[in-house]
């Protein structure tokens, strides 16, 4: 199994591809996009091939769906007049179950894949998903190419809209609250540079201290609030407000969100309890 085919060569697939180079892996690439000048930029860039659908389908034995969720459909349509044999396909798009995947494809082994956008930077965070028909050797495949674009944890589908309140739209809230540090910092007096610069700078040096030190998140926290301290203060203050409250909120919408995502994108086309 070392010949991947790309559909849908935009951002995440790039990420991908850009993952797997760096990783010195032996897999043969090849692309697929209704843009084809993407799929062409990519192959010349990583040294992979830009084909048509079909030699895409026909030359993969991983088949990895990236193509935006709206577009999910369509694609599996597609592909379900199709054989598939015993390739394994991976797909990406937020918010479609296991189920609805199995549903379209039948017997056919899926994983379902839950990237962030730190895959850009080859830092996501990633959950995985085994269908019911794919093997260990096809487990380990899927593994170890999200492994080249950061973490990974394998988790069961119905955990999967809370990955995405977590993981999946996790990246945006880490870049809500530097924004609105850095908006802080101006009512403080600095100028908008400077806010900006401390806030970001202050993010990265936190990511790769939890990345670097041993010790829990709490922990980490504890040892840099002294009581009555600054830092005491502004925590007392996020508690007293409800910030506890306003993340368990939040990550609940982004969860139901994403259990209706399932219904829009495909309406009548998944058959309850066929999973
Ligand atoms: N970017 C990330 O870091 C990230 C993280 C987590 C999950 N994801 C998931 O990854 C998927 C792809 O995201 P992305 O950011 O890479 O999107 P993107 O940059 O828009 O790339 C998708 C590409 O697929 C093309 N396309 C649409 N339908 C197609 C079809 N039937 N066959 C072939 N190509 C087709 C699109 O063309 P058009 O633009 O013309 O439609 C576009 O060029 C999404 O489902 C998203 O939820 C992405």
């Amino acid at each position: 199994m070392n010949k991947i085919g790309f559909i849908g060569a935009g951002n995440l697939a790039g990420s991908i591809i850009k993952g797997l180079n760096q990783s010195n892996s032996s897999y043969k690439m090849y692309l697929y996009d209704i843009q084809k000048d993407k799929a062409d930029s990519l192959a010349l860039k990583f040294n992979a091939n830009s084909c048509s659908f079909r030699e895409v389908v026909s030359n993969a034995d991983i088949l990895i769906l990236a193509v935006k969720p709206q577009d999910i459909i369509q694609l599996l349509q597609n592909l379900s007049t199709i054989s598939l044999g015993e390739k394994l396909i991976i797909t990406v798009a937020a918010g479609i179950s296991l189920r609805a995947y199995e549903c379209l494809l039948p017997k056919t082994a899926i994983v379902r894949a839950m990237p962030n956008t730190s895959s850009a930077v080859l830092k996501s965070m990633t959950a995985l998903v085994r269908g019911q028909y794919v093997t260990e050797p096809q487990m380990e495949v899927a593994d170890k190419i999200f492994s080249c674009l950061g973490k990974v944890l394998w988790v069961k589908d119905t955990k999967m809209n809370a990955v995405t309140s977590v993981s999946g739209s996790g990246p945006a809230y880490f870049y809500l609250l530097t924004e609105l540090m850095a908006k802080a910092g101006i009512k403080l007096g600095l100028t908008e540079d400077e806010a900006n610069f401390l806030a970001r700078e202050t993010l990265i040096g936190v990511g790769t201290m939890l990345a670097e030190d041993k010790r829990t998140v709490k922990e980490l926290r504890e040892a840099v609030t002294s009581p009555n301290g600054t830092t005491y203060a502004a925590i007392s203050i996020f508690r007293e407000e409800g910030l506890e409250n306003i993340v368990s909120k939040a990550l609940e919408a982004a969860a139901k969100r994403a259990l209706e995502m399932e219904g829009e994108y495909f309406g009548g086309n998944v058959k309850k309890g066929s999973n």
